[in-house]
């Protein structure tokens, strides 16, 4: 019996709550992680220790953090399976970051796109947290072991980094750290923003263009899809054509998504119909799709002992991996045992 029972591969991933979370990290993240539980070990963790690279509201960030979590949870993520918890009650990640941050070239921190945009739009505080972001996120995943860390496009120089890290480390000490390949998922929706459809939809955008907040009320949503940018195009006609009509794209993406239906289904339903009816249509399909999370967030934020007692058994739990992590580190760069 004990010799077929197969270990579950591992996975991790982490958002920062330093915004609302999207329709877009929905459909392209958390609703894919919420069908993977059974198959996979599943850590989750709101990333606040990051989000403190850019200066924060405290108040707003403690109740973003919490929002997050129940927003997980009514998006699908089971705590029951899978570990949810929140980055700086693991002491550990910040630790090992340290101990990672004394392996982490400077050149190789300075070539990384996102402090370089980050440092162009933050000039005024561009400091060494944000520099030294990547050896955080490497303790992240390796204090671990993880077998995959889902993550967007945008994430994927920094898990190269972690790589490189992890190797280096490994080359010193023996095979200390596992080296997780980043995992995008097969049906992984990439959502852009509404009225700009070559760009992601991001929470960091502002609240007047093109981005669908996961709690956002249903006219809100019903605004944004009637003035999303469909084509400069006269043609008028609801047909997948990413290349030449990304608006357009866009829009059927997310219609697939929250729908199930296929481009060719969408196309036929929509044929002669137009943009405008097209477009409220799939606000509308978004609204629905929506409406069960939104109100089951609300229904848990109201219950803040449930979600303190998901966060700290998670924690618990996330805390004792990382710990028979921390400690071989600890041992192989020959700090002294307590
Ligand atoms: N840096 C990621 C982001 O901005 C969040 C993150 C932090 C993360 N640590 C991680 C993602 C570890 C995956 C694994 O979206």
């Amino acid at each position: 019996m004990q010799a077929e029972t197969v270990q579950k591969k591992r996975m991790l991933s982490g958002i920062k709550p330093s915004g609302e979370l999207t329709l877009g990290s929905y459909l392209g993240a958390i609703k894919h992680w919420s069908a993977r539980a059974e198959e996979f070990d599943c850590y989750y963790f709101m990333a606040d220790l990051h989000a403190i690279t850019v200066r924060q509201n405290p108040a707003d960030l403690r109740r973003r953090t919490l929002e997050q979590l129940a927003q997980y949870i009514a998006c699908g993520l089971d705590p029951q399976r899978n570990t949810l918890f929140i980055q700086s009650h693991v002491h550990q990640h910040a630790e090992l970051g340290w101990v990672l941050n004394c392996y982490a070239m400077f050149g190789e921190l300075s070539r990384m796109t996102q402090f370089k945009d980050k440092s162009a739009k933050n000039a005024d505080n561009i400091n060494g947290g944000l520099f030294t972001y990547p050896s955080l996120m490497a303790a992240d995943i390796l204090l671990y072991l993880p077998d995959f860390v889902p993550v967007g496009e945008d994430q994927k120089q920094h898990v190269e980094l972690c790589h490189t890290i992890a190797r280096r480390f490994n080359g010193i000490y023996g095979e200390v750290f596992k080296l997780p390949k980043p995992y995008v998922p097969k049906v992984g929706a990439r959502i852009m923003s509404l009225t700009n459809p070559v760009a992601k939809m991001s929470k960091s955008e502002d609240a007047d263009s093109g981005r669908v907040l996961l709690m956002d009320p249903p006219e809100q949503i019903m605004r944004q899809f009637k003035r999303a940018i469909t084509d400069s195009d006269t043609e008028n006609c609801v047909r997948y054509d990413k290349e030449n009509k990304p608006g357009v794209a866009n829009l059927m993406t997310i219609y697939s998504a929250v729908t199930g239906k296929s481009f060719e289904q969408i196309e036929a339903e929509f044929a002669g119909k137009g943009y405008g009816v097209f477009k409220p249509a799939v606000g509308e399909a978004v609204v629905e799709a929506l409406r069960p999370i939104r109100e089951e967030a609300a229904h848990l934020m109201k219950d803040k002992a449930y979600l303190e007692g998901v966060y700290r058994a998670g924690a618990e739990k996330a805390s004792r991996e990382a710990e028979k992590t921390l400690r071989k580190v600890y041992k192989k760069v020959g700090l002294l045992a307590k």
